[in-house]
């Protein structure tokens, strides 16, 4: 049976993702993720983390809000150049996580990939590095969006945490008024942004079920310590991963 090859999305489609990619990722919705995620990873003062596909530098931003030292690892000029101005405390490295991790065997205690493996051609491979360079008892956490994930319940909570938070902090009529805009400027981000997610939907290898990520996990030699479906809308598995002690 024939195989269809994807051509790897070029640098071009990343430039312009990322050229709005930043008013969504300032989006409660996200920051929660990154959020969430990074908790996971647990985060010691001075420990090593490396951040798979770091885009403009988010997460990377909360590892080291939190005291992390991280390398943010991407294929995308454009994304590392924006991440270096955001958090100029890390460390960045233009480099395709397909090929192999420029990192030494045991030297960190912790890795995140927030909606990156999933654009990986070879996800068994990336596991199977990030095992080696982990330390016994290093965490990766990862999240990708499932198979069938519907971007439009990511607006729906998007628009529901900051109701939550408009009715905690004004009156009755300010935070109608002020949702009702709220929630045109977000109708009009996630419109420009639709196109994009269709175009990733369409090309990106791995969207899978958390199962998918699981076993491979458990053949690169990992445990798994949680899977959490409740982010991005519910759209998103996220799997805690854990290196055993031995
Ligand atoms: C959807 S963005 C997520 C960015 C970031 N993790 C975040 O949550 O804000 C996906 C990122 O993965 C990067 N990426 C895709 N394929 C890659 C590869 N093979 N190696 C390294 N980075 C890759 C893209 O350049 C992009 O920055």
């Amino acid at each position: 049976m024939p195989v269809k090859i994807k051509p790897d999305l070029s640098a071009a489609f990343w430039r312009n993702y990322f050229r709005i990619y930043d008013r969504l990722a300032a989006t409660r919705t996200n920051r929660r993720l990154i959020g969430r995620a990074v908790d996971y990873l647990r985060v010691g003062p001075g420990e090593a983390y490396l951040d798979l596909g770091c885009g403009t530098g988010n997460s990377t931003a909360e590892i080291v809000r939190r005291g992390g030292e991280v390398l943010g690892l991407d294929l995308s000029t454009f994304g590392l150049t924006r991440a270096q101005t955001k958090v100029p405390k890390a460390g960045f490295v233009k480099a395709d996580m397909d090929q192999s991790l420029p990192l030494a065997p045991g030297s960190l205690s912790g890795a995140l990939a927030i909606n990156s493996l999933y654009l990986s051609h070879r996800p068994e491979q990336v596991l199977g590095e990030v095992f080696v360079i982990l330390k016994p008892g290093g965490r990766l956490v990862i999240s990708n969006p499932r198979r069938g994930a519907f971007p439009q319940k990511i607006l729906e909570e998007e628009l529901q945490l900051e109701k939550e938070y408009l009715q905690m902090r004004y009156d009755w009529l300010n935070a109608k008024i002020r949702l009702a805009v709220k929630t045109a400027i977000r109708l009009a981000d996630f419109a420009v942004f639709l196109p994009f997610q269709l175009v990733l939907k369409q090309e990106s290898p791995h969207f899978e079920h958390a199962e998918f990520w699981g076993t491979r996990a458990k053949a690169a030699g990992f445990s798994i310590e949680s899977v959490d479906n409740t982010l991005y809308g519910g759209q998103n598995d996220t799997l805690v991963l854990v290196k055993p002690l031995r």
